[in-house]
């Protein structure tokens, strides 16, 4: 390891995106392996709740500090009957899943979810099936989740145990329908008309509601951009957000440097999407922005699923397919090493940086299924190494993102050229006067030197400066991982950080991620 030129870091109040929403620290629980199923539910397991919820899980969720939680899919929720999962759990159908070929025994269904949340203290951002069913049966979800006393649907559900209306707020509007993966996947045509009608109803149904049209599943659709507008243009009235997708892996890429600088990938597609959106505003004469809500994001090792995607299918043709409907297997099971983390860290500057358009996000998935929580069947549930930059941001960041302007030592990359080997966010909440500077280090080779000076942000004040916390999250291995023998392997350890006339002086090991707590 060399050390090479400084890297700087300033920011002024002309550098500020905007608040920071706190539906940004969002999550994603999808009924996907064992995400649910021995994930956040197991009633055989010692540490159960009364309703058959894991406390431990539910512990680690409140620690990595998500605020929202996109459920029940993904791909799950495009033949998926939400009426399934309610009502007495004996007389819930047993279906197939035809997303993830398993088993859905419906034990776990909105009710269950809805008092899991509660536990969690986490908002839910709903998603309807638009590939099998439509309208109507978003219609009906609606009444039974938010419904007043008084009309059938809200009547069931308070038979089913929940007085109150559920109060949801945030709705998507199908998944990914532009993947030819995605059962009832849709033309941009024809999920527009399909979107614009459904969301119409659901605002007459009930007011304050926020919708999500889908957007493309990644930057890489042939129809990326073309979508978004088409779709944009047609539902203007009555969307809010446009999702957005996108997962990365190092076998994805064509060098590892190139793997670390993913987030330029997130910053292209963030910047194509807002700018479809306000031209949809536009050719509408509107009066309201289109958000984005980036709903799924991170790493996944989805080269591992298309495998087992394909020997599975293989299996069908030989007629074995009795065999390939299991219960909550091990699915997307990916072990993240401290690259991965790196790479997550960066995803998150980069959300935080453009938080002015990405005013909601869901990092995929919460438990087990490419996930920061792992859960081993009646044993322990440990933090994989992605855990620490998300809890980190979602636990400190807080009052207004800003994008400081930084002057870093390069790095070559086949995809994105040259590009800035240190990034960074800084986040100030002028009024409890706490701050959070986020930085990543993504040179593969390099250590690097930095300097940070926080004078320009509002109402800063250099002599009452000091630093609360410092952490860096760097292995000499950076494939090391945590795992059930070994959960503590990898976590973050302290930043030596000196405080020179307000400035911070820190150096940021090759393939690294840091945080730095301070008050003024
Ligand atoms: O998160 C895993 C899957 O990725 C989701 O089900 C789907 O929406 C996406 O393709």
């Amino acid at each position: 390891m060399t050390t090479n030129a400084l890297a700087t870091i300033a920011v002024g109040k002309k550098n500020k995106v905007a608040d920071i929403p706190p539906r940004i620290f969002g999550s994603f629980v999808e009924h996907l392996g064992r995400c649910v199923y021995g994930g956040i539910y197991e009633p055989s397991h010692p540490l159960a709740t009364d309703d058959g919820f894991r406390q431990d899980v539910i512990d680690l969720a409140k620690e990595l500090g998500v605020t929202c939680i996109r459920y029940p899919g993904g791909n799950f929720v495009s033949t998926y009957n939400w009426e399934d999962g309610t009502g007495p759990r004996d007389k819930r159908p047993v279906r197939r899943d035809l997303a993830w070929h398993c088993t859905e025994t419906n034990e776990v269904g909105i009710d269950d979810f809805y008092r899991w949340s509660k536990k969690t203290g986490t908002e839910i951002m709903l998603a309807v099936n638009l590939g099998t069913r439509g309208l109507k049966a978003a219609l009906e979800e609606l009444e039974y989740v938010n419904g007043a006393a008084g009309t059938e649907l809200a009547d069931r559900r308070i038979s089913n145990g929940i007085p109150e209306p559920m109060d949801i707020k945030m709705w998507c509007i199908g998944n990914e329908m532009d993947g030819p993966w995605q059962v009832g996947h849709m033309t941009p045509d024809e999920y527009a008309s399909a979107v614009e009608r459904v969301a119409h109803a659901m605002k007459l149904a009930e007011s304050g509601l926020e919708l999500v049209a889908c957007g493309s599943s990644s930057a890489h659709m042939p129809t990326f951009g073309s979508w978004e507008r088409t779709v944009l243009t047609k539902a203007y009235d009555n969307i809010d957000f446009v999702s957005c997708h996108a997962y990365y892996y190092e076998r994805g890429a064509k060098t590892l440097q190139d793997y670390l600088a993913s987030s330029h990938d997130m910053q292209l597609f963030i910047d194509t999407v807002a700018q479809s959106a306000d031209e949809a505003k536009a050719a509408n004469g509107g009066d309201h922005d289109i958000a984005l809500s980036f709903d799924e994001w991170g790493v996944w090792y989805s080269d591992v699923w298309n495998k087992q995607e394909a020997q599975w299918k293989a299996q069908f043709g030989k007629g074995l397919h009795h065999d390939a409907w299991p219960k909550a297997p091990h699915l997307l099971e990916d072990i993240y090493n401290v690259t991965d983390a790196v790479v997550e860290g960066s995803l998150m500057i980069t959300l935080l940086k453009n938080c002015n358009r990405v005013r909601s996000a869901s990092r995929a998935q919460l438990v087990n299924a490419i996930a920061p929580i792992m859960t081993q069947d009646n044993g322990p549930a440990w933090r994989q190494t992605v855990f620490y930059p998300f809890s980190e941001a979602a636990n400190h960041a807080r009052g207004d993102a800003f994008c400081p302007d930084v002057d870093s030592p390069k790095v070559n990359t086949k995809t994105f050229g040259e590009v800035n080997a240190v990034d960074a966010v800084i986040t100030w909440d002028e009024k409890t006067r706490n701050g959070l500077l986020l930085m990543v280090n993504i040179d593969s080779n390099e250590e690097h030197d930095i300097s940070i000076s926080f004078d320009g942000l509002p109402h800063f004040n250099p002599s009452a400066f000091a630093v609360d916390k410092s952490m860096v999250l760097h292995e000499d291995d950076p494939r090391l991982c945590n795992t059930l023998e070994q959960p503590m392997a990898v976590r973050p350890k302290n930043l030596a950080a000196t405080v020179v006339d307000g400035r911070i002086c820190c150096a940021l090991p090759p393939i690294s991620w840091s945080a730095v707590e301070f008050h003024s």
